[in-house]
């Protein structure tokens, strides 16, 4: 299998423009999400909009806008590695070959082909997107690296709309830009297997000094806040990452 370590940047424009259809990369890589209005019976409220967010609140938080394709390039940038050293993201899961993973706003699929590899040869990972221009370039570059088993699935803001039930299932700087959080996530519990876990890694919220806008950041007691009412019990937080911490919940077990 070829395995393509770091795709240049270079190339990632070109097929950026290829796909996309425009040359440069424009400056503004952050949509405004499709958030029906409020209602009384929601679990959302409406609320100061600030430059970042979508003026809609949940358990007290400001959804955020979610980043679109345009941002590609920034997800394969090289600092990565060291900002957020996925080999101890990796390490944190403990994934076995055979696992059936979702890669929750899989993006260019940067975590994707990492537990591609870890699951291999029978296992999968759902590379999940609400952007089909995500999907696209998650394709392509899965080529380049020789990666077979990364399965793109076209999803909803309130249904990632998964093939089957999987052991794992993962938003890496996801969560914080879920237009519909309560919906989407119950749908996320459905489809895990009895004992599958959910894990969130999110820029440190409790931490001034992560250089990251403050809505695309998260607090562990906001996330544990916001888990309450879903069918999962907390197991433990990962705190070794440079800038992010790596929440694990698993799915509670039928009464
Ligand atoms: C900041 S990027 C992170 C991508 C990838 N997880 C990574 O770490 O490289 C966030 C991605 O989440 C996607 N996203 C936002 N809300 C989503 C949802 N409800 N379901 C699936 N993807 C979503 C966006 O389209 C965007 O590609």
């Amino acid at each position: 299998m070829q395995v393509l370590v770091h795709p240049n940047r270079a190339v990632l424009r070109a097929l950026y423009a290829l796909i996309v259809g425009a040359a440069v990369i424009p400056s503004c890589l952050i949509a405004a999400p499709t958030v029906a209005p409020a209602q009384s019976s929601s679990p959302y409220t409406k609320g100061p909009k600030t430059r970042d967010g979508a003026g809609v609140y949940y358990f007290g938080r400001e959804i955020a806008h979610y980043m679109t394709h345009h941002g590609a390039p920034w997800l394969e940038r090289g600092e990565r590695e060291i900002e957020e050293r996925p080999d101890l993201v990796m390490k944190a899961l403990a994934l076995k070959p055979g696992d059936i993973v979702a890669d929750l706003g899989c993006g260019t699929g940067y975590f994707s082909w990492r537990m591609a590899q870890a699951v291999a040869p029978a296992g999968i990972v759902y590379g999940v997107e609400i952007q089909p221009e995500m999907l696209a370039l998650l394709d392509v570059l899965m080529q380049q690296r020789g990666v077979t088993n990364v399965v793109g699935v076209l999803g909803t803001v309130e249904d990632p709309k998964l093939p089957q039930p999987v052991d794992l299932a993962i938003l890496v700087d996801v969560y914080h830009e879920c237009s519909r959080p309560a919906e989407y996530i119950a749908a996320v519990c459905r489809s895990l297997k009895p004992g599958g876990r959910l894990v969130f890694v999110e820029y440190r919220g409790e931490d001034p000094e992560v250089p990251i806008k403050p809505l695309h950041k998260m607090t562990q007691a906001q996330v544990k806040l916001e888990m309450t009412g879903q069918p999962l019990d907390y197991v433990n937080t990962v705190h070794s990452l440079p800038r992010q911490h790596l929440i694990i919940f698993k799915k509670r077990a039928a009464p």
